[in-house]
């Protein structure tokens, strides 16, 4: 728990997907309250069996007791209504990477929450900016970027908008380390730092597989084994999501116009069949279970 004025001691999260069942996990674990929102009953339901597949992994390395899963997870309230957030000091919307869709949840969300409560986006590429239009009071909206698998990598980049109070970054950058996480704060160009950085490689990675250049078996191994990358470029796409990644770079390349970023069309023709990536099964490569390649 943080010392901040704020009280953070219960925290929403909108979007129980790949990003948000991990973000709801990483509070939890911490000793905060979470009210995790989804969509439908169906994917709440999958959003529990994230948490659930999550911890039970680290169970079974013995990093975490049964009892202290259980004590974990029964931390989250799951529901499907939103106004169940109405007393927590932070939101953290992490639903699929579209403006309108946000900006109607930041719109849902001021009405619900006090007017002390912080509204953070988990946005990878979109404006922080344009989300916070979508409310009231955008002095206390900001990005709190978390990173994938938000259980494990320990980064979090906290954006910071023109109108964003300094009290708010504080408080977040505190919340952050409570987290055991490292915040870096940066201001809200798309991409912010890490993936303004990596996406042009990963994009680039993409591209050479589509033109036969190597196999994805090689253009992954040489990144890792050559660069000492723990992951490589085209795996790393599919524990990203293949829908996201093109969102992302989607939304860069209309930012900046640099063509490093126009998405590979693969991506788009992978998405559209479904290939997702982990989440789906298929991507680059096939999974059985949630985290082995299964090559095919
Ligand atoms: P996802 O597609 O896995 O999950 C999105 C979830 O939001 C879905 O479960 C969907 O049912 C839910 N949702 C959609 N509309 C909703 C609503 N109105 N109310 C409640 N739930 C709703 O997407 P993912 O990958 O988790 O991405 C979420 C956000 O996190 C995006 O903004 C993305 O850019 C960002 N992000 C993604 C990373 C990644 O590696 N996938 C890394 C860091 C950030």
């Amino acid at each position: 728990m943080t010392s901040s004025t704020r009280d953070f001691s219960s925290i929403g999260v909108i979007g129980l997907g790949t990003m948000g069942a991990g973000i709801a996990e990483v509070f939890a674990r911490n000793g905060y309250q979470v009210v995790g929102v989804e969509q439908t009953e169906e994917s709440l339901e999958r959003g529990r069996a994230h948490v659930e597949h999550s911890t039970g992994r680290a169970v079974k390395r013995g990093k975490l007791s049964e009892e202290a899963q259980a004590e974990l997870v029964g931390r989250i309230a799951f529901t499907t209504d939103m106004a169940d957030v109405k007393d927590c000091g932070l939101v953290v919307e992490a639903v699929v990477e579209k403006l309108h869709v946000k900006q109607q949840i930041f719109r849902a969300l001021d009405e619900i929450v006090s007017v002390d409560a912080v509204l953070a986006t988990n946005t990878s590429s979109l404006s922080v900016t344009e989300i916070g239009t979508a409310t009231s009071h955008p002095g206390r909206v900001i990005g709190v970027h978390f990173f994938n698998p938000a259980p494990v990598q320990n980064l979090v980049e906290i954006i910071r908008t023109v109108v964003t109070e300094p009290q708010v970054l504080e408080d977040a950058a505190e919340l952050a380390r409570s987290l055991q996480k490292t915040p870096v704060v940066v201001g809200d160009k798309a991409g912010f730092i890490a993936n303004a950085l990596l996406f042009g490689y990963l994009n680039h990675a993409a591209s050479m597989f589509e033109g036969h250049y190597a196999t994805r078996e090689d253009l992954d191994a040489a990144m890792r084994f050559g660069c000492g990358y723990p992951m490589g470029p085209l795996a790393l796409l599919d524990l990203i999501g293949l829908d996201t990644a093109f969102e992302i770079l989607d939304t860069m390349y209309k930012q900046g116009r640099d063509r490093l970023h126009a998405p590979a069309p693969i991506l788009k023709q992978m998405v559209t069949a479904g290939l997702l990536g982990r989440k789906s099964g298929r991507g680059f490569y096939t999974y059985e279970a949630a985290d082995s390649p299964v090559v095919v």
